[in-house]
């Protein structure tokens, strides 16, 4: 970031260089990711930016800033930069042990609501299985009532940070952590449950060649990729359902368009299952299996 001009270095000027430089670098969306690390370094919001425009900000934030610039044209996620992530509307706090969660994951939240909307019973028991961040688990225990939420990674570094955002949004009446390999990390004797909610790692290792590289390289292996055609997980989860859902209970995961016939199949193979539904993503791709146990 020199100088030759010699011309203050406004906020507006800032913005302007490090969107040009995140175009060179093939950024995703260079204006705002230039606008969201401006607006942490300095403590503000991304709208105040705009009311500050030629303003010219301390030495240190600006110091901060172009480390973070540096970071971000390396490839790291602005999430993993800046700590931080909103998802359904609530701000989630990440580092490079979960993965960021995606938009897409808000419609396993919006058919989970959903699911609790058809159960009479209280408090409605639930496990987010392979939890990350938490998101999902606190987002639930946020906008349903009444309800028990188990919360499951096989990381515990994830554990740790599901955690926080446990603690930040207060939930922790209402949502408890287990690390361990799905349902097998519940204390033996734990009570069937009427929903169970993943995200799952789904990406197949074969695919990993098509996966984004800052993605492949900055986000948890683990988090990611489930076995040779990303189904690995999946089938245990669904298998393991099976005896630790009440009888008209509900397994609700996220899948990838690329395996979601696969999966349907896993499903339908279980006979305990009497019935399944998919729901497209913001994209119109296949992206949520309910199944409904008999
Ligand atoms: C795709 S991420 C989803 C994270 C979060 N729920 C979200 O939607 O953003 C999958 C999560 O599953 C966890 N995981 C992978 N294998 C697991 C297993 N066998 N048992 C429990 N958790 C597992 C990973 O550590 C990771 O946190």
């Amino acid at each position: 970031m020199t100088n030759p001009e010699d011309q203050a270095w406004t906020i507006k000027r800032l913005l302007e260089w490090t969107t040009d430089y995140f175009q060179k670098v093939d950024a995703d969306t260079p204006r705002l990711e230039a606008e969201v690390l401006l607006a942490e370094a300095l403590g503000c919001q991304r709208i105040e930016l705009y009311t500050q425009f030629d303003q010219v900000p301390d030495a240190e934030p600006v110091a901060k800033y172009r480390d973070w610039v540096k970071r971000r044209a390396a490839g790291e996620p602005v999430a993993y930069i800046v700590g931080h992530r909103e998802f359904y509307s609530l701000r989630f706090t990440v580092d490079s042990s979960v993965l960021i969660p995606r938009p897409e994951t808000e419609h396993l939240v919006i058919a989970a609501i959903e699911a609790c909307q058809q159960v009479d019973d209280r408090p409605i028991r639930i496990l987010d299985v392979g939890t990350g961040s938490g998101c999902v688990a606190v987002a639930l225990a946020k906008h349903v009532e009444s309800v028990k939420i188990g919360a499951i990674d096989l990381s515990s570094d994830a554990i740790a940070v599901a955690q926080q955002n446990i603690d930040q949004h207060e939930v922790g009446d209402r949502v408890k952590c287990f690390t361990g390999d799905l349902l097998q990390a519940l204390p033996a004797g734990s009570q069937p449950v009427h929903l169970i909610v993943s995200n799952p790692p789904y990406i197949g290792l074969k695919e990993q060649g098509t996966v984004d590289a800052n993605v492949d390289q900055f986000e948890p292996a683990m988090a990611l990729y489930g076995g040779d055609d990303g189904t690995d997980v999946i089938e245990r989860l669904i298998v393991q359902s099976v005896d630790m859902l009440l009888p008209r209970g509900v397994l609700i995961f996220e899948t990838s368009p690329i395996i979601m016939d696969a999966c349907l199949n896993l499903v339908n193979v279980c006979s305990e299952f009497a019935s399944c539904d998919v729901v497209k993503d913001y994209s119109g791709h296949r992206r949520v299996v309910i199944a409904r146990k008999i």
